[in-house]
């Protein structure tokens, strides 16, 4: 770790009720690209069912745009139908089923309605995934959150960005938390090359295609089990050091759902482009900025 540079704010809660008093001051936080640490959600589930569940590598990210949490069963013609919902494969017995199934609706319910009652201004979210991650993951590199191979985002998807992580395994979640975006590109001091994108998603991959981000300093958090990361992964540096079992859940807000002194990431990008002296505007992304 060779470059000098502050890592992100870290505010700790012990539970849901210090969490929702602590409000507008968590969400101000959370809006400043700060990280929030509630060490125990209080999220239902059966945690001796969960830590026994496995999912094959090909569903390290599976969630609920593939259908995860849709009904498995329905009944029709005076019978229980098996559904499409990937759950029905290779999961003979239907009690197994029903379960996993139910146990996974509460985990994705009981998370998004904790997320409007700390965050009640985040009411008008529109989620996105909710990823069911129960593939043991360790030391993976350090990133921004970047999507489509780096190419440019629509208008319309350019929103103020939520991502949480809860812990549900028996054992704490280890997670290395790193600098925010604006202050690695004050730290960089100009090795990103003269000019750079205006779109968050570009810039983000631009930067961790980039090799700076290996020399970056970062701190170690663990999230203990039942416990939540709020971190806006595009605009904090993280890295998942070590994890056997995480719910990840994602969704935007529009920008008047902001506290009234934040503003959206995607409004902010030029000014800390140029604020830390590089010229704005190349908006190159995909397979052309990964050859820069
Ligand atoms: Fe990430």
């Amino acid at each position: 770790m060779d470059i000098d540079c502050p890592t992100a704010s870290i505010r700790r809660y012990r539970d849901s009720v210090e969490m929702r008093r602590a409000y507008p001051g968590s969400s101000v936080h959370y809006e400043k690209n700060g990280v929030i640490l509630l060490e125990d959600s209080g999220i239902a589930f059966d945690d001796a069912f969960i830590g026994a569940i496995t999912f094959p590598p090909n569903w390290k990210k599976i969630g609920t745009v593939d259908g995860i949490t849709a009904v498995p069963l329905v009944y029709q013609g005076g019978k229980f139908v098996r559904t499409q919902s990937p759950l029905c494969m290779g999961m003979p017995d239907d009690l197994m089923l029903l379960k996993i199934y139910s146990e996974l609706v509460r985990l994705e319910l009981g998370f998004k309605l904790l997320i409007t009652q700390i965050f009640p201004r985040y009411s008008t979210v529109l989620w996105g995934n909710c990823m069911f991650r129960f593939t043991r993951t360790e030391n993976e590199a350090a990133h921004l959150d970047a999507f489509l191979e780096g190419k440019p985002f629509e208008e319309i998807q350019k929103n103020p960005r939520l991502k949480f992580f809860l812990n549900v395994d028996s054992v704490p979640r280890v997670w290395n938390v790193g600098p925010t975006l604006p202050d690695i590109l004050k730290a960089s001091r100009g090795a990103l090359g003269r000019r750079l994108p205006s779109d968050l998603n570009v810039l983000c991959s631009r930067i961790n295609d980039s090799g700076i981000l290996e020399r970056m300093p970062v701190v170690r958090v663990e999230i203990p089990p039942r416990g939540i990361v709020f971190a806006n992964g595009s605009t904090v540096l993280h890295q998942a050091v070590f994890g056997q079992r995480m719910v990840s859940l994602e969704g935007w807000v529009p920008r008047s759902s902001l506290q009234s002194s934040s503003v959206c990431e995607w409004d902010l990008v030029r000014q800390w482009v140029a604020e830390a002296g590089y010229e704005v505007g190349d908006e190159v992304g995909g397979e052309r900025a990964a050859e820069r």
